[in-house]
């Protein structure tokens, strides 16, 4: 069975996005330590003009061959004019608003928990959770594996990473990778 993993960039307080949406604030270069480690170990969490501009277009999944995310977290894409932002994926969007824009791109409007089993019980590499955070807590209790690349700054406001009830839930922390730009990727399993 594949899990769904949710491997999202954080604040220190816990925010994947400003309240706008915008998420540029996050200190990330191409250069950067933390941009090689993604390239090396993740390199399908990179969308695919980004791959494109770099060079690696061609370099083949090795942790998810699908990607599941919400209305919220496709938009930005929308607006560049990007229809199918990870054509190296299977991509699902879950809205139940959104008219089907690009072939690459399903629309899902049906319990995102009920799809999300019935894609890990499908074989397969694992199912890559985007993002935002209002998916990630219709989802939470589906999430196997958290992957957060934790950057060292706080925002004070924002879109949380799980929008949700006062549930505390206790993960296992299975590794905790500093990088030399201050990012730390910490891994949990539930
Ligand atoms: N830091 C990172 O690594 C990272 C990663 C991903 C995203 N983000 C940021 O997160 C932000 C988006 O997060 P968000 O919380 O605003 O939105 P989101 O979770 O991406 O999407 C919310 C939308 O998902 C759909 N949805 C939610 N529950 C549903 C259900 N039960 N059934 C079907 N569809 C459902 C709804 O679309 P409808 O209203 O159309 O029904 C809802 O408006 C963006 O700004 C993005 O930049 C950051």
């Amino acid at each position: 069975m594949r899990k769904l993993v949710y491997f999202v960039a954080s604040t220190l307080d816990g925010f994947i996005a400003a309240p706008d949406g915008s998420f540029g604030f996050f200190p990330f270069s191409v250069d950067s330590d933390l941009a090689r480690h993604i390239q090396a170990e993740y390199p399908e969490t990179l969308p695919t003009a980004f791959r494109q501009a770099l060079g690696f277009d061609t370099a083949p999944n090795r942790v998810f061959d699908t990607v599941v995310m919400g209305r919220g977290t496709y938009e930005p894409a929308l607006q560049e004019g990007i229809t199918s932002p990870y054509r190296h994926l299977r991509q699902y969007v879950f809205s139940r608003s959104m008219a089907p824009l690009d072939p690459e791109v399903e629309v899902v409007a049906d319990d995102p928990a009920e799809f999300v089993r019935a894609l890990k019980r499908e074989d397969g590499k694992d199912v890559w959770l985007c993002g935002g955070g209002q998916l990630a807590g219709v989802l939470w209790r589906e999430i196997d594996e958290l992957v957060v690349k934790l950057n060292p700054l706080a925002a004070g406001d924002g879109i949380p990473l799980a929008r949700r009830a006062f549930d505390p839930t206790l993960l296992t922390l299975r590794s905790a990778q500093p990088m030399a730009d201050g990012v730390v990727l910490l891994h949990y399993t539930r």
